[in-house]
């Protein structure tokens, strides 16, 4: 009896655990290549002696290592044994892959002299290849996989095999990069991938969370049977909350949407692994997926004062500001103490008009409902600054890249009202690239068709209580091609005043072109220029900088009277991308101060995609968790990137979070500074005006992780009294040390206060 019940419980073991290729049945070519700048076709050859090359490693670009100017072609080059026991150890034994990483910007790809593939027609095309079309394919960004039969006469099976790569790169980084590079014979993993990028999780109005996904067989030639599991499992103790399989078939060349339901609990978190295991070989993939949890109280009926506390103006300049409050309608807005030249209006809570005089302001402002009413000060200093906390919007980068249009604005500010993002300071609307036509024979800048009124459509958007914003580039062309501001810069800073602009950013771009290596101050010139013609005209505009952190510009932004400064090439929706950016922000953590911010790129979280295709942010919940936190705490510029009429409860209550954003906003405008990190977490820590401390705390590893706080290390002494500002709730006192918990790639964010 008990023999047959632990065959039986053997056997469910044996069916339900899968076959993997083995790891070591790959060829690793994470290993020093050689390296040669410049271009000649002979370096293909196998017998090609390189043996006089230096050394790269594949996995950083070469910027990283030695060269930091180098545009144009470079080869690498690498030999590796190739044993046929590779293909016949292999559970699918067809086809042999070159994996290599990633290549900034295109490459061709040469086995023992041959060409065996490049990324895209661009290298083949014409030399050197198009800096648009490079650009327009975003080409540099794509895994580099190069597939051939196991038959093909270029594979030196039991010999030596020598690849080549030709690579041609231009501006930023350079050369190979990312992961993997190896050689292994194509698996079951390669054909059977799940795609979560279609769809998100559906709060559900019964409190059930749903969510689709895609799995794909890109096999062109087998069918594939087998069975879908879905485990859900806590993080805190590991248990399994729901278990189900379902048999199901995969044809070949497919695409199959599937799902599942589940109950949450934002007090436990949980995360999903779907495996898809095969039957007549038993291989599986997986798929591990963390589930969305809403941390974030809900709105309250009673009235509640958010955004800035501090409100900086120019002298005569055209005032704007909507006191932003959340509460159950309507709301009544009232203003003691307003200075002369300015009024509220006490239903939409805008107050307008201007000041004569320099000056500081302590205004009363008073919020009412049915409910209760909340008052809150807010200092209006006019003076010669701007931007005294970060502004707080949109843009339209991230999510439609160059397919922006009027419609997609309009749509876009709609959106930050009727979603509430309005109502907790989200102030801006930020057309990117891709609204320019060209200089008229008087120098005016006209919009090309997707912009038929630019005037009627900030109009609009100024009509709903936001602010708008638009892009410009110093050189003739803008980084997506279109018509720059190169020495048109006094008309155009004109037209953007005529039409009722609030914001710049102002691109480098095709600037570049005029000075490849440009000096220090042959990069400040050109936002020189441009600064002196936005001072000129009456409104006040938003400065913002944008030229990848060349230069040091943190060091430099507020000489030529930035607002804002990028201080990072641009972000992308993945850990990669995310982590490198947020994390080596500590390299201008003292330069930020009131109307002089540190911008280490806008916000990827929900509908991202860079138009006009969208997806699904990569980044799992921790992930974004992790970014807002950061970006919080780092004082940056908050521009949201995501489609924001296709706004999920978890994305919006990543970006409502009040105690958070007021992190963000504090009037000290200091930055975070770095207190600890190792290699599985980082603290960093910020002074708020109020004399308390903003700390967080990530968790760099892929496991929950028990995060330790030792005061002392902070240089922190005494007593304190701890909030969770993600829950909004007290955690009672501290005095030497704490710990707390934090999901992977997460972030918990606390307030201490004396
Ligand atoms: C890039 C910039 C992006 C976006 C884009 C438009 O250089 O970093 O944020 O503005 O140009 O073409």
């Amino acid at each position: 009896m008990k023999k047959i019940s632990i065959l039986c419980l053997l056997a469910l073991l044996f069916a339900a655990s899968c076959s993997t290729e083995r790891k070591e049945n790959r060829i690793d070519l994470n290993i020093p290549w050689k390296f040669m700048p410049g271009d000649d076709l002979s370096w293909a050859a196998p017998a090609f002696d390189d043996s006089k090359w230096k050394t790269i490693l594949p996995d950083k670009i070469w910027e990283e290592q030695g060269y930091e100017k180098l545009d144009g072609y470079a080869w690498y080059r690498t030999r590796f044994f190739l044993p046929s026991s590779l293909k016949e150890k292999a559970l699918m034994k067809d086809s042999l892959q070159i994996l290599l990483g990633k290549i900034d910007d295109c490459d061709q790809v040469f086995l023992n002299g041959e060409l065996i593939g490049q990324n895209t027609a661009v290298m083949a095309a014409k030399s050197p290849p198009d800096e648009n079309f490079i650009k327009a394919q975003g080409v540099w960004n794509t895994d580099r996989r190069y597939v051939l039969h196991v038959n093909d006469q270029r594979i030196g099976w039991d010999k030596e095999n020598v690849i080549a790569v030709r690579v041609y790169d231009q501006n930023g980084a350079g050369g190979m990069f990312s992961k993997p590079f190896a050689v292994s014979m194509v698996s079951f993993a390669d054909y059977v991938k799940f795609d979560m990028t279609k769809n998100t999780f559906v709060f559900r109005n019964d409190n059930l969370l749903s969510r689709k996904f895609i799995i794909e067989n890109r096999s062109g030639k087998d069918d594939f049977n087998g069975t879908l599991s879905l485990k859900v499992s806590s993080y805190s103790n590991g248990a399994v909350l729901f278990h189900k399989d379902t048999a199901i078939n995969l044809s070949r060349n497919s695409k199959t949407e599937t799902g599942f339901t589940f109950q949450p609990d934002p007090a436990n978190p949980v995360f999903a692994e779907i495996t898809f295991r095969e039957n007549h070989t038993g291989q599986c993939v997986t798929e591990k997926m963390e589930l969305p949890y809403i941390l974030t109280p809900s709105v309250k009926k009673e009235p509640r004062i958010n955004g800035a506390k501090v409100f900086g103006v120019r002298p005569w300049s055209p005032f704007l500001f909507k006191v932003a409050a959340t509460g159950e309608p309507p709301l009544k807005y009232l203003a003691k103490d307003i200075p002369e030249g300015l009024t509220i209006d006490s239903v939409s809570g805008l107050i307008t008009g201007a000041l004569k005089k320099k000056g500081e302001h302590m205004v009363t402002l008073t919020v009412k409902n049915a409910s209760g009413s909340a008052t809150r000060k807010l200092k209006i200093v006019c003076g010669n600054t701007i931007s005294l906390t970060p502004p707080l919007g949109w843009n339209s980068w991230n999510c439609w890249g160059l397919s922006v249009s009027d419609e997609k604005i309009r749509q876009s500010a709609d959106a930050m009202r009727s979603s509430g993002l309005i109502d907790h300071g989200w102030t801006y609307i930020n057309i990117d690239d891709g609204w320019e036509y060209k200089h008229d024979k008087d120098g005016k800048i006209l919009t090309n068709s997707k912009f038929p009124n630019m005037y009627a459509l900030c109009s609009y958007v100024h009509s709903l209580g936001l602010k708008i914003g638009i892009y410009s580039s110093p050189g003739t062309k803008t980084c997506g091609g279109y018509e720059g501001s190169y020495t048109f810069e006094e008309k155009d800073a004109e037209a953007y005043a005529a039409w009722g602009i609030d914001y710049l950013k102002y691109d480098w771009c095709s600037y570049g072109r005029l000075y490849p290596n440009p000096t220090k101050s042959q990069m400040k010139y050109p936002y020189q220029v441009m600064r002196k013609a936005i001072r000129k005209v009456n409104r006040d505009i938003h400065y913002s900088l944008c030229q990848y952190g060349m230069g040091d510009v943190w060091e430099w932004g507020a000489e030529v009277d930035g607002n804002s400064w990028r201080t990072t090439g641009d972000i992308e929706d993945t850990w990669r991308s995310l982590s490198g950016i947020g994390y080596s922000q500590r390299k201008c953590s003292s330069f930020s101060a009131p109307g002089r911010w540190n911008d280490p790129d806008m916000l990827v979280v929900g509908w991202v995609g860079w138009g006009p295709d969208l997806h699904y942010t990569r980044l799992t919940p921790g992930e974004q968790y992790t970014h807002i936190t950061l970006w919080s705490l780092l004082s940056s510029p908050l521009l949201i990137g995501c489609d924001l009429s296709q706004l999920d409860p978890f994305t919006l209550s990543l970006l409502t979070n009040d105690e958070v954003l007021a992190v963000n906003q504090d009037p000290l405008g200091k930055q975070a500074t770095l207190a600890k990190s190792n290699e599985s977490y980082a603290l960093w820590i910020k002074e708020l005006e109020d004399g308390s401390r903003a700390i967080g705390l990530f968790n760099l590893t892929e496991q929950p992780l028990n995060i330790p706080v030792d005061l002392k290390e902070l240089k922190l002494k005494g007593r304190w009294n701890m909030r969770d500002l993600w829950r909004q709730t007290d955690l009672g006192q501290v005095e030497q040390h704490f710990e707390m918990k934090v999901l992977p790639h997460g972030a918990n964010l606390i307030r201490i206060v004396k």
